[in-house]
């Protein structure tokens, strides 16, 4: 078999650079370990920022999150019993749209399967050959048999966890990390949340965050040990602990029920560098993943995206290789500084557990400043609504 580019993964990333693709007559094929279900049944995030949006719409997806999404203006900080907002229009020109990751990738699977897209799933043992050549060919196994995909370009969607990242020689590549000591643990719930902003919340006990879905479907996170694990936590101990570390106006307001959904994720900053080797081309969670405090992980893959996208069109369409040559460059350069954000609002709102007295209240010095300086409230807003591509 060949194509132009070989996409691995079928998630956001690999999806939305698909469809993208497609409606410019690029063709590419989409090798997906898992089968569609399961990566369907992933809860992510769910707070999408304008340039996603516009690459939505661009790929032909952009209805639906338009009809059903909720755009927020603003967000809440809770500090103790002190809770403050962050007016995204009094400091950007646009809003957040808040609409489940999920959705995204479903309306992405079903633009693909309308259009004939190449999906191919549950693929296993992928590897890619001669990425540094000028013929780069990916092998893979489904039902049984082996098989190649020959190509022009390779890009790697797949994850952290996938093949691509791997591929590039170590001795060409860099990783920069930080594992932070504590995770969230996430509950999704069929009741109407606390409010119809977000509340990010900072402590004594720890962080909590209380998002939401829709207006009956609310998601919500709080702080927890790295060797905790979900089914230590009722429900009741849950809703508990979540009432105890937001202000007790918003506590009281809390309406509870079963949890349809309960999970805990650990909290990483992560790049690699370069994002490039050869015609192997690194996207989203596969060369970066960030803690999710800032909601940026679909959102930085967004604009890696929108680079490799607008490179293959400049190599495609004009024969001019400059977009692809400098796709790492541009990319990094925008990654840093949604690594940077996340690991500014994590360290602001987390409880860190080796934190002394005198770092707990620089962090409370932190959060009134933001609370009483427009200039703070205006760096926070434009980082959370997306600086640009
Ligand atoms: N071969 C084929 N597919 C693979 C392989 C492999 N070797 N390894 C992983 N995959 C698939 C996974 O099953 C998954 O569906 O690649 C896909 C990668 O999707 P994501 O992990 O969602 O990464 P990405 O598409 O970059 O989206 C980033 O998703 O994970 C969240 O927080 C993350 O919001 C961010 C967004
Ligand atoms: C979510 O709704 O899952 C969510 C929202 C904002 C975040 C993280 C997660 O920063």
């Amino acid at each position: 078999m060949r194509t132009q580019v070989a996409i691995i993964g079928g998630g956001p990333s690999g999806l939305l650079l698909s469809q993208l693709l497609h409606t410019r007559g690029i063709d590419s094929v989409v090798l997906e370990r898992q089968t569609k279900a399961y990566v369907l049944q992933r809860i992510r995030a769910g707070v999408l920022e304008q340039g996603l949006l516009d690459l939505m719409t661009e790929a032909g997806v952009g209805e639906r999150v338009y009809r059903e999404g909720f755009a927020h203006d603003g967000t809440l900080l809770s500090y103790g019993d002190e809770m403050f907002r962050i007016d995204f229009t009094e400091h950007t020109d646009k809003p957040v749209m808040v609409y489940g990751q999920t959705e995204v990738t479903r309306d992405l699977y079903k633009a693909r399967e309308a259009t004939d897209g190449r999906l191919v799933f549950q693929v296993s043992d992928v590897e890619i050959v001669g990425a540094d050549t000028d013929s780069p060919e990916v092998q893979y196994t489904v039902d049984g048999a082996r098989q190649t995909l020959a190509c022009d370009y390779v890009a790697g969607c797949d994850g952290f966890h996938g093949v691509s990242r791997k591929t590039i020689p170590e001795t060409l590549r860099k990783d920069y990390e930080k594992v932070y000591p504590f995770g969230w643990l996430g509950v999704l719930s069929r009741t109407p949340p606390v409010h119809h902003e977000l509340i990010y919340a900072n402590s004594e006990r720890g962080f909590a965050l209380c998002s939401m879905r829709n207006e009956a479907l609310s998601r919500y996170y709080i702080q927890c040990r790295l060797d905790d694990r979900p089914e230590d936590w009722s429900d009741q101990a849950f809703w508990d602990e979540l009432r105890r570390r937001i202000p007790g106006e918003q506590a009281a307001r809390l309406v509870t029920g079963p949890s349809i959904e309960k999970s805990i994720a650990p909290l990483r900053s992560f790049v690699t560098e370069p994002m490039r080797w050869g015609r192997l081309f690194l996207c989203g969670d596969a060369a970066h993943i960030v803690p999710p405090t800032g909601a940026k992980g679909l959102n930085t893959a967004a604009s890696d995206v929108h680079y490799l996208y607008t490179g293959l069109r400049q190599i495609y369409e004009e024969s001019d290789a400059e977009g692809l040559d400098r796709y790492s460059e541009r990319a990094l350069a925008r990654v840093w500084k949604t690594e940077r954000f996340s690991w500014w609002f994590s360290t602001l709102m987390h409880r860190f557990p080796d934190q002394t007295e005198f770092e707990y209240k620089i962090q409370l010095a932190e959060i009134e400043f933001l609370r009483t300086n427009k200039a703070a409230q205006a760096a926070m807003a434009q980082n959370y609504v997306g600086l640009p591509y």
